[in-house]
């Protein structure tokens, strides 16, 4: 037992020695919950994303300051097959090593987003000499026959054309970069899946839809395959059959592009997703692209990409119940939440206490980061709340990563009338308060704050030991229900920051400081306070 453990250790002592720290890794703990490692470190990706024309020198020129006010600790940048591969089989990765490059000097680490096949449900940024030959690189036929703006899943042509591509994009990655791990992450397409049509329906494409499911795809997902074979209506019922059809041919090509791009260079891969909740009629095709890992697709999707690490939800939904409600549905035992994009803005930042907080996620990216180049939205400062979170929330991931594995935190946010919540731990409870607390019958209750700010973290560090962050909010805590004792009282509380992880204390607070509760300053802070039930 001993030799092997030592070899082991050697190896890793070398390796560090000469700058070789393991790539990127998405791990599952022993409790079940996910962690992102880079250089053998927790790590949570707090970004945001650029417009998708801004992966370009002028651009992020202009960008890279702005992730430094967002205290982001990384980038997510568009790059473009049409650009990589101008002409089949010469590869130009000038842009790749401008965007690395630039995220280097500014001290952000990267994830790329890969636009080749599917960009938002349609074909826009596959290269002039694909668009250019419908015959070898086929559109999607709709229901009438006619061609769609969507190269078909079900052609190998061009997905081994856009493997081809991807597998030569990792191997540069690989070269430039294998040793830096500047790129933490890779997003295969973006929003996958057909608009204008939920299926194709060229004449092949039919004959499948009315052949036998792969028996694979049953196994996979529990379905038996039954004595005669079942084609997919008879399978997904008249509802589903055709966007499932979809879904598994977009699956499978999305699995073969990311399988390409891993052999060459093995980095986390995630696919994101058009979401259908609360669109309309969610007409797939219509409403939102069809085929893509819709929360009704997604069993089928995490059956056939086992080459993804994850698959996100580009989660625009705007009411809290909905948008925490999709974070659940994308957060499961076999896929770790990451959030690609979501909106800005005041919502955002309260949205991302859920995310992080209540949905362990690991990844959260507001869209459009470099609107606020323009002046009219600057001054609608859409980005200051998230600033204020990734500044107090920065410092302190590695703690932050540890407390999700331990299941430890819990979130109380303010939203319209929810002035007041009650969190249950082991042997306290807390009551976190929006606004300044007004007598009412039953006790003092908040009154909300002016623009709906409030938001905390309590983690239950020990059961007498919490670690409070947030801002706008006051913490009060009690002895649980079941207690015999009914009051407590702080041993002590103190005000720090964390560097890299690690707790520093600034002061003890005491006298008003904590007499009614901990305080959450507009601008937020970090408290740890130990408590005496009496
Ligand atoms: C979702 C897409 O994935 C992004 O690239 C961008 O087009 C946004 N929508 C725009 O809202």
């Amino acid at each position: 037992m001993r030799a092997p453990t030592l070899v082991l250790a050697f190896a890793v002592f070398t390796g560090l020695l000469a700058g070789q720290t393991p790539a990127p890794r998405v791990e599952k703990s022993a409790y079940g919950s996910f962690q992102l490692n880079v250089d053998g470190q927790p790590f949570l990706i707090l970004s945001a994303q650029v417009a998708n024309s801004s992966g370009w020198k002028d651009q992020l020129e202009r960008s890279w300051p702005l992730y430094q006010q967002l205290h982001a600790n990384t980038a997510e940048i568009p790059v473009y097959w049409e650009v990589v591969e101008p002409q089949e089989g010469r590869f130009d990765f000038s842009s790749v090593d401008m965007v690395i490059e630039g995220a280097r000097a500014h001290h952000l680490h990267l994830v790329l987003l890969w636009f080749a096949t599917w960009k938002n449900g349609e074909m826009d940024y596959v290269p002039t000499w694909v668009k250019e030959n419908p015959g070898r690189f086929p559109r999607m036929r709709n229901r009438a026959g006619e061609q769609v703006r969507v190269l078909t899943p079900l052609s190998t042509e061009s997905r081994d054309a856009d493997k081809r591509a991807f597998a030569a994009l990792m191997r540069h990655v690989k070269e430039v970069d294998g040793d830096r791990h500047t790129v933490i992450m890779v997003q295969v397409e973006n929003e996958s899946g057909s608009l204008e049509t939920d299926r194709d329906y060229s004449a092949e494409a039919n004959k499948q839809f009315n052949g036998p499911v792969a028996p694979e795809l049953l196994r996979a997902l529990g379905k038996s395959p039954g004595k005669a074979a079942a084609n997919w209506r008879q399978v997904f019922g008249p509802e589903e059959a055709d966007e499932a059809f979809a879904a598994y041919s977009v699956a499978t090509y999305v699995n073969a592009v990311a399988a390409a791009g891993k052999k060459e260079y093995d980095l986390p891969m995630y696919a994101n997703v058009w979401l259908r909740e609360r669109k309309n009629f969610e007409r797939p095709g219509d409403a939102y692209p069809s085929g893509g890992a819709t929360s009704n697709m997604l069993d089928l999707w995490k059956a056939v990409t086992p080459a993804l690490d994850a698959i996100g939800p580009d989660n625009y939904v705007l009411d809290y119940i909905g948008y925490r409600s999709v974070l659940r549905t994308y957060a499961r035992p076999d896929n770790p939440l990451f959030v690609p994009e979501t909106m800005p803005g005041p919502l955002a930042a309260r949205y991302m206490f859920y995310a992080l907080g209540e949905f362990h996620a690991l990844s959260f990216a507001p869209f459009g980061l470099d609107a606020s180049l323009d002046p009219q939205y600057a001054s609608m400062g859409l980005f200051d709340g998230l600033s204020a979170n990734y500044r107090l929330l920065g410092p302190a991931i590695p703690e932050i990563a540890r407390l999700q594995k331990a299941n430890a935190i819990q979130v109380a946010v303010e939203e319209d009338r929810l002035t007041d919540l009650r969190l249950t731990y082991t042997q306290y409870e807390s009551v976190v308060t929006f606004g300044t607390p007004k007598p009412s019958y039953g006790g003092l209750f908040g009154t909300g704050t002016k623009d709906k700010t409030g938001r905390a973290l309590v983690a239950e560090v020990a059961p007498d030991e919490f670690l409070i962050g947030g801002f706008d909010a006051l913490v009060k805590f009690l002895p649980r229900r079941s207690s015999e004792l009914r009051r407590a009282q702080f041993a002590w509380a103190e005000e720090g920051d964390f560097e890299n992880g690690v707790w520093k204390r600034t002061r003890l607070l005491n006298g008003d400081e904590v007499f009614f509760g901990i305080a959450l300053p507009a601008a937020g802070k970090w408290v740890k306070v130990k408590l005496i039930a009496y």
